[in-house]
């Protein structure tokens, strides 16, 4: 099996053994202890799950500035974004050597996790707007992922975490939310040696069932992987459970028994495009794949990046050796009219724009929201159908 990033051994921070477990929960209730932001209790249900092994924790700022500009902390290792927990007032915890992280996304703030604390800095503006501008490559605060980054404290809490729960994640999605362990074991139980990952934080319409066909295809897998993002969105995003149900519809319908794991992971979309493309190769290698599909737009919003640029980081700015997931560079996938199936456009070079059938997510959400289906070389009926419901129950 492939091997996890920089170690033999994965290496989650989630506290398995329940008696540890119980003990830690226990002290954790008198510890000194903060309300995080939603980024860091991502960030450590993550670290939890063993995606960012081999982490042991939130990192300084030397480390934090090393991922932003160089993807290469302070030790050697790699790493391709910071990975902080930033908090607005640390009066509560100022001398304490271990604090309770507390969970803002959950009722009554539970402890999410318990830190060693080794620093704790403040991070200077110029700093903040270098990790701004390296990781989101624009400091535009009307970026969604720079003002998401930006709108946290500037006093970085740093040190090894042990993890006591996966948020509201475990709760809200038992069916579809895993760790990076779970899968690296159902993977193993399924007996599949090449495994091609697919991100998504939408609906799958055609070109993406299409593309994920091709990726199997192509690089003779033995099973797919749809591993879709379960945390924060930004307004206008179809929401989770939504996207799940569509999800298992395609899968159920239009791939072969047993040749998909439809599950998600819990971190919120930092819209980062070639950035987090690094660090979605990053996590699913660790959870086990050997291949990642990366299109057009990948981890993408508006027009802040190329179209192409989440490949080519790949090549230009990973260190060689860094990543041993192979990247599965697929061009814009389409509805050829000439020759009725998706293609990816490159490969049809005597085809015109107008020989595909190209709709924007505007005009899909458009129709949607009138209950009419995009057309069957867009969108499946079944996953029409669903979405459908979605866009008419918010008119209610
Ligand atoms: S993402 O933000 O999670 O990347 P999305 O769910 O839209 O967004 O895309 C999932 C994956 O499918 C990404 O790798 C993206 O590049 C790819 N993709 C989406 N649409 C297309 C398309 N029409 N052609 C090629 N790749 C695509």
């Amino acid at each position: 099996m492939i091997r996890p990033v920089g170690s033999d051994e994965l290496h989650p921070l989630y506290v398995y053994d329940p008696i540890e477990h119980e003990k830690l929960s226990h002290e954790a209730e008198n510890l000194p202890s903060v309300v995080i932001s939603s980024q860091a209790a991502g960030n450590a249900v993550m670290l939890g799950g063993g995606y960012f092994s081999p982490l042991k924790g939130f990192m300084n700022v030397a480390d934090a500035m090393g991922a932003a500009e160089k993807m290469i902390l302070t030790d050697g290792s790699f790493f391709p974004v910071p990975v902080m927990c930033l908090l607005e007032n640390a009066d509560a915890i100022q001398g304490a050597d271990r604090i309770a992280l507390r969970d803002p996304n959950v009722e009554g703030n539970p402890v999410i996790a318990v830190m060693d604390v080794e620093n704790i800095e403040t991070v200077s503006d110029e700093q903040m707007e270098t990790m701004t501008q390296k990781v989101y490559r624009t400091t535009d605060p009307e970026h969604p992922g720079v003002a998401a980054f930006n709108s946290q404290g500037r006093i970085a809490v740093s040190g090894p975490i042990q993890v006591l729960n996966f948020s509201y994640f475990i709760t809200e999605f038992p069916d579809t939310f895993r760790t990076a362990v779970e899968i690296r074991n159902e993977i193993k139980e399924r007996g599949w040696s090449k495994v091609v990952a697919f991100q998504t934080r939408n609906p799958m319409h055609l070109a993406h069932e299409e593309l994920c066909h091709m990726a199997m295809e192509r690089t003779g897998a033995d099973g797919l992987v749809i591993h879709m993002l379960l945390g924060k969105l930004k307004p206008g995003d179809i929401p989770a459970p939504v996207r799940d149900a569509a999800i298992r519809k395609m899968v159920e319908l239009y791939f072969p028994p047993n040749s998909v794991m439809v599950t998600g992971y819990g971190f919120d979309m930092l819209y980062a495009g070639p950035r987090e493309a690094v660090l979605h190769a990053y996590f699913r290698q660790n959870m086990g794949a050997t291949h990642f599909i990366v299109g057009r737009d990948h981890a993408g919003v508006g027009d802040y990046y190329g179209a192409f640029d989440a490949q080519t980081i790949f090549d230009e700015e990973v260190p060689p050796g860094a990543l041993d997931i192979e990247i599965f560079k697929a061009d814009h996938t389409a509805w050829s009219k000439k020759l009725n199936k998706v293609v990816m456009m490159r490969e049809a070079p005597d085809h015109t724009k107008e020989d595909f059938i190209l709709l924007s997510g505007t005009k899909v959400r458009e129709m949607l929201g009138r209950g009419e289906a995009p057309p069957k070389e867009f969108s499946r009926p079944e996953v029409a159908k669903i979405l459908i419901d979605y866009y008419q129950s918010l008119n209610d």
